[in-house]
C-alpha cells in the first residue's frame, strides 16, 4: 500500500492583500500548531494572489512556520515580452512548492486551453515546481457526458507537458460545485477520483499513479472533508471560500480529529 500525505490546499483566488496575507498566515500557523496539528501527517498549503507572495515566503522562512505555499497560475512563457504574465522562474525563486494550473475560472473567464495548461505544467516542472493540474466538468457536460468523460479528457491533455515520474497533483473540482455551496457526494468525487488514477497508471505508469495525490474540489467545509477522506482515491482537497476563515481552513486541515 502506498502512502499519500494528505494536502490541503487553500485557492484565496483574488482576496486578501499582502498585509491581510501576513495577518492570516501567522494566525493560521499559530492556530494549527496550538491544536498540535502534525504537518507532516497532513501538508497544509495556501495560495495567495502573486503580490502576496514575496510577503508569505518572507514570514514562513523567517518564522520556519511549517505551511507550503503556491501560486495561482504561472505563464508558459520563458519571458519576454507578455505583459502581465508571472513565469515559473519567478515563482521557483519564491520558493513556492506549487501552482495550481487550469482552474476552471482560469479555463472559463481567461480562455484558457487544454494545450496552455499542459504547457505551464511543463514550465512548472522545468523549475521543480509541483504543478496542481485542475480538471472538472461543467453541469452540461454532466449531463451530456456523464461524470468522468470531461475530466479524464482535461487530464490527458494536460499530460502531455508532464514526462516520467514528475511529482504532480491532480484537482477534480466539478464546475458546479465551486462556489455554489453544492458539494459534490465522496461518492461522485471517488469515482472520477478512480477514473484519474487509470488515466495517470496509463499515461505515467502505475507507479506515479500511485503516488500522485488526487484533490478534491468544490464547496469543501469542515462538515463535509471528513467523508471526502474516507475514499480512496481522494488525497486531499482544494478549498476556495472556506480557506479564507481561519478557524473553518484550520478544521478542514484537521479533519482526522
Ligand atoms: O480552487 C478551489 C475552488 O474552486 C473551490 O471553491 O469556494 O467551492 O471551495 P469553493
Amino acid at each position: 500500500v502506498v502512502n499519500r500525505t494528505p494536502l490541503i490546499a487553500g485557492n484565496w483566488k483574488m482576496n486578501l492583500d499582502h498585509l491581510q496575507a501576513i495577518a492570516f498566515v501567522q494566525k493560521l500557523a499559530w492556530n494549527l500548531s496550538e491544536a498540535k496539528h502534525d504537518f507532516a501527517a497532513v501538508e497544509v498549503a495556501v495560495f495567495p494572489p502573486f503580490t502576496d507572495l514575496r510577503s508569505v515566503q518572507t514570514l514562513v522562512s523567517a518564522d520556519k512556520l511549517p505551511l507550503a505555499f503556491g501560486a495561482q497560475d504561472v505563464s508558459e512563457h520563458v519571458s519576454g515580452a507578455y505583459t502581465g504574465e508571472i513565469s515559473a522562474a519567478f515563482l521557483a525563486q519564491l520558493e513556492c512548492r506549487y501552482v495550481i494550473i487550469g482552474h476552471s475560472e482560469r479555463r472559463t473567464l481567461h480562455g484558457e486551453t487544454d494545450e496552455q495548461v499542459a504547457a505551464k505544467s511543463a514550465a512548472a516542472l522545468a523549475h521543480n515546481i509541483v504543478p496542481i493540474i485542475c480538471v472538472g466538468e461543467t453541469a452540461e457536460d454532466l449531463e451530456k457526458h456523464g461524470p468522468s468523460a470531461v475530466p479524464v479528457a482535461q487530464l490527458r491533455a494536460a499530460l502531455a507537458g508532464v514526462t516520467g515520474a514528475a511529482d504532480i497533483v491532480v484537482a477534480y473540482e466539478p464546475v458546479w460545485a465551486i462556489g455554489s455551496g453544492q458539494a459534490a457526494t465522496p461518492e461522485q468525487a471517488e469515482q472520477v477520483a478512480a477514473a484519474l488514477r487509470g488515466v495517470l497508471a496509463e499515461v505515467l505508469g502505475e507507479d506515479v499513479a500511485g503516488k500522485t495525490r488526487i484533490l478534491y474540489g468544490g464547496s469543501v467545509k469542515s462538515g463535509n472533508i471528513a467523508g471526502f477522506m474516507r475514499e480512496p482515491n481522494v488525497d486531499g482537497a482544494l478549498v476556495g471560500g472556506a480557506s479564507l476563515d481561519i478557524a473553518e481552513f484550520a478544521a478542514i486541515s484537521r479533519f482526522q480529529q
